[in-house]
């Protein structure tokens, strides 16, 4: 099934509505939020999330029983949305030490962590392993060191590990977002993955599982559906060679949202049918037994659950351009500036009957002193005054997990809403934040 919406469809698909000329994001009024809380502000909703969530795990579980969805917590590692997917039941997929202790301080089981790093020190595996974590290897070197340690160490058996595959096939929405490929840093290439399990199987590990995620915001199954097969070979391949039953078989994160309208939302049916068809094939004809079914979706969980509001400073009209100065910037939002990102842009208010339906194309610009800090490229929108606000769509995944505090700008809040219930769930900063760990040496006192 081909999912193609139109304009007023894909806003219903991102939960926007107007009552009373007034912008509505899953039924509540932008501009109040906005007064209570000031902006920028990051508002993100608790039913979408979940929605999404259930959505997913619907498609997968309907073409097979063991599915494991781990949420890819660099999208969005605010506390509030741990909590939400943990009782959801989500399992997570973390980057960091950061983001282990985050998930563990929401209440995640160590065993339903995955920790995918790359070039960690010992003392971050040490850690993991400690805490009962899983560990996703993306060195061969780090093999061996690991075995002495944990031996040494905890002096019990060794525990499950798994490694990054590098199947060669990468896709993603800009090049820095694609992880798969011969001159990529992620991963073991093909040529060396039976080196890894084999030196693994050497030291003793004899509890494995085996994952690769080859990139971010991908809307088109078939490229999941390439890549996914050549994996599949070299897990079958290895299965074949080193005798090795694989516990889980994690197809990494990746899942694309409709960021412009003229872009539809990816058939979830058919990538849960498409994945897991071509994973039921190489576990019946390679003998793989019934491994479990994994994934790592950040975006796609809660990229559309979140909306950034600004508030217009300046209006600046040259004889070239119109800019729409903003109070934020790409230490707010950097996608934009990081990887030509397009974030879809409207303004709270529509038609108010006043007969005031004249356009103008807009720069959404923002406050950091950098050519570069555009938020949005000639946009056509309402007439634009100073005062008015305006909404960024999508900012959920990538978002406030990405900003900064460049040119001494302290960080946006974040608020939670549900039903008609709002609270915040991060203060916004204020100069006495970026001043918290600043230290002046005493010659300079
Ligand atoms: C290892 C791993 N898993 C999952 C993800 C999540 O990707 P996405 O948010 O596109 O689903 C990423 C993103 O970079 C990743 O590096």
């Amino acid at each position: 099934m081909v999912i193609t919406l139109n304009l007023d469809e894909w806003y219903k698909h991102k939960h926007l509505s107007w009552k009373g000329g007034k912008l509505h994001f899953v039924g509540q009024d932008v501009t109040s939020l906005s007064k209570r809380y000031g902006t920028p502000l990051y508002v993100t909703s608790q039913d979408i999330i979940e929605q999404r969530y259930d959505e997913l795990h619907a498609a997968l579980r309907s073409q097979y029983d063991k599915i494991r969805i781990h949420y890819a917590v660099k999208a969005n590692s605010n506390p509030a949305v741990l909590k939400i997917l943990k009782d959801k039941d989500a399992r997570a997929d973390c980057v960091s030490i950061g983001e282990i202790q985050h998930c563990l301080k929401a209440g995640f089981e160590p065993s339903r962590i995955l920790y995918t790093g790359n070039n960690q020190t010992h003392e971050q595996l040490k850690f993991a392993f400690e805490q009962g974590v899983n560990v996703n290897l993306d060195s061969i070197s780090q093999v061996k060191t690991l075995a002495s340690m944990l031996e040494e160490e905890t002096r019990a058996k060794l525990p499950l590990i798994s490694f990054r595959i590098n199947p060669e096939i990468g896709a993603g929405h800009h090049e820095h977002c694609i992880t798969a490929g011969r001159n990529v840093k992620f991963g073991i290439l093909d040529e060396q993955v039976e080196e890894a399990y084999r030196k693994a199987l050497d030291v003793g590990f004899s509890r494995f599982g085996i994952q690769t995620h080859i990139g971010s915001g991908i809307l088109d199954v078939d490229a999941f559906k390439k890549a996914g097969s050549r994996y599949l070979e070299i897990v079958s391949s290895l299965h074949a060679k080193l005798g090795i039953n694989f516990e889980f078989i994690d197809f990494g994160g990746g899942i694309g949202i409709p960021y412009k309208p003229s872009e539809d939302p990816l058939d979830l049916d058919k990538y849960a049918e498409t994945m897991i068809g071509l994973f039921k094939e190489a576990c019946e004809t390679g003998g793989l037994g019934t491994p479990n079914f994994c994934v790592e979706p950040g975006r796609y969980i809660v990229g559309e659950s979140t909306i950034l509001v600004v508030q217009i400073n300046t209006i600046k009209v040259t004889p070239y351009k119109q800019f729409a100065g903003v109070n934020a910037g790409f230490n707010t939002l950097v996608r934009p500036a990081m990887y030509g990102s397009y974030h879809h842009v409207i303004t709270c208010t529509r038609d108010t009957g006043d007969g005031n339906n004249r356009k103008a194309t807009y720069d959404i610009v923002g406050q950091i002193c950098e050519s570069g800090d555009i938020l949005a490229k000639e946009r056509e929108l309402p007439i634009l005054n100073e005062g008015d606000y305006l909404v960024l769509l999508d900012a959920g995944a990538y978002g406030f997990s990405m900003a900064s505090e460049y040119n001494s700008n302290p960080l946006p809040a974040e608020v939670l809403i549900r039903g008609s219930d709002a609270a915040l769930t991060r203060e916004r900063q204020t100069f006495q934040d970026l001043l918290r760990h600043v230290k002046i040496p005493p010659w300079l006192k």
